[in-house]
């Protein structure tokens, strides 16, 4: 595997997931697997989960890991093709990513998108310069559109449950749309969904107000739903998210108060667990009570960060 920027990387999803559930029952079974291979964990961006995890995933394979905050230590980097650099950028793109590429044997990158130009973020220039560039595999820790070792996670975590054996149906997961105090990226909304149409395990539904459609690309095999209450009716899995719309692009939605999941609205749903991806504000996106709840998954999907990360390293690395 040489990138992994998306489900379309993944392979044989299963694989990935039955490789990271093993890892959790047994951590460092391939300590050595990644003994003298250093990891680069480049970011643009903050991150708690990401950062930890594949750093964890890293050192249960051997490997040495170096974490690099671009966005508060680096040279400011510059992506455009034939600029003349007399502003605010200091290295070029072209020039950094090839001395990656002779420190570290694989690259994983953070960087989010602006939420100016939807046609300058889907174009994914970022890391794909990343990975032109470096001559090296590059991972991604959450790009401009897309959050794939967090879709995994997801996945993980609701395989855990379905093999636990208290959903016996085919499961229904419905992704809802909630309320934020400012315009966020789709990626972890666009990579959930094309995670759970390729898994082929559930029912999809998306549920969000109108004019807050995601691309088609990601949603497509998906119902799309207007009315939250429908949407997470006999649901057995509702993953929480925000995102800003994409058409006008990047833009904050007004307020909808009452998209704000709590104990009460999963009356109408099979005592679904609650997912979100972190952090989370509470009592805007999703209620504090809901998160205290034993129907609440997210420490759960978190933890399965380490595992996710980790069976994707394994597979980079050829173990
Ligand atoms: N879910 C997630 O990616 O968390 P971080 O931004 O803290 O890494």
């Amino acid at each position: 595997m040489k990138t992994f920027f998306s489900v379309n990387d993944a392979g044989d999803i299963q694989t990935l997931v039955d490789t990271a559930l093993m890892y959790k029952q047994h951590p460092l079974l391939h300590k050595a697997g990644g003994k003298d291979k250093r990891l680069g964990l480049l970011f643009l961006n903050p991150s708690l989960r990401t950062r930890i995890s594949t750093q964890i995933a890293a050192a249960n394979l051997g490997m040495d890991a170096i974490v690099f905050n671009v966005d508060k230590d680096g040279w400011r980097l510059e992506f455009e093709d034939d600029v003349v650099m007399n502003g605010t950028t200091v290295e070029h793109i072209k020039d950094a990513a090839p001395v990656l590429g002779q420190y570290f044997d694989i690259l994983a990158v953070r960087s989010f998108p602006g939420l100016l130009s939807k046609q300058d973020d889907y174009s994914e220039q970022i890391i794909h310069q990343f990975a032109k560039h470096s001559g090296i595999p590059v991972l991604s820790l959450e790009s401009a559109t897309r959050h794939p070792l967090q879709s995994l996670a997801d996945i993980v975590t609701m395989e855990e449950v379905l093999r636990a054996g208290t959903v016996k149906h085919r499961p229904k997961v419905v992704l809802t749309w909630a309320p934020h105090v400012k315009p966020l990226p789709q990626c972890v909304a666009n990579s959930f969904a094309e995670w759970v149409i390729a898994w082929q395990h559930a029912d999809f539904v998306i549920a969000h107000p109108e004019g807050m459609e995601l691309d088609p690309k990601f949603t497509k095999g998906a119902t799309i739903e207007y009315n939250q209450d429908k949407a997470i009716a006999d649901a057995d899995f509702i993953y929480v998210k925000n995102w800003s719309s994409v058409e006008p692009y990047g833009k904050l939605l007004e307020a909808k108060h009452d998209w704000m999941l709590t104990p009460e609205r999963l009356s109408v749903t099979r005592n679904a667990g609650i997912m979100h991806c972190l952090p989370v504000r509470r009592n805007v996106e999703l209620s504090g009570a809901l998160l205290d709840s034993a129907n609440s998954l997210v420490t759960r999907q978190a933890g399965n960060r380490v595992w996710s990360a980790q069976s994707v390293l394994a597979k980079m690395l050829g173990l």
